[in-house]
């Protein structure tokens, strides 16, 4: 599976997400208390909205074009139990966050071995 470096880890202090862009779709980036990270796919399973548009209460995001609502931690989806949101993988490396290019259970996984490249940012 390839990583990507999205960010460092001081860009999320004071925040509860980032949001990254790998292979054209959203990704949400989410850091725990004790100092980990997890990943999770911000792509709404009803109609592919980018999740990180909505809001955010506790563990739970809101999609706000028609108000799926989602797990941030297990990634469960509340309104349709079979299309939970699937998790990516997250290594944290000299002070870096590396994000899996795919979803950890993806077929699609690459498992080249290729170098870390850098992840787009939103909006470009
Ligand atoms: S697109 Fe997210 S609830 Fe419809």
């Amino acid at each position: 599976m390839r990583y990507v470096r999205v960010a460092h880890v001081s860009e999320f202090r004071g925040r509860r997400f980032k949001t990254f862009r790998l292979l054209g779709r959203p990704v949400g980036v989410f850091p725990e208390t004790g100092g980990g990270f997890y990943a999770l796919e911000m792509r709404c399973k009803h109609q592919n909205w980018d999740l990180s548009t909505g809001p955010l209460e506790g563990d739970i995001i809101t999609c706000p074009r028609h108000g799926w609502r989602y797990n941030i931690r297990t990634g469960a989806c509340e309104n349709q139990p079979s299309a939970p949101l699937r998790r990516h993988g997250v290594r944290v490396e000299d002070g870096y966050v590396y994000v899996s290019l795919t979803p950890e259970d993806s077929d699609s996984a690459d498992a080249s071995g290729l170098p870390f490249g850098d992840a787009v940012p939103p909006g470009e």
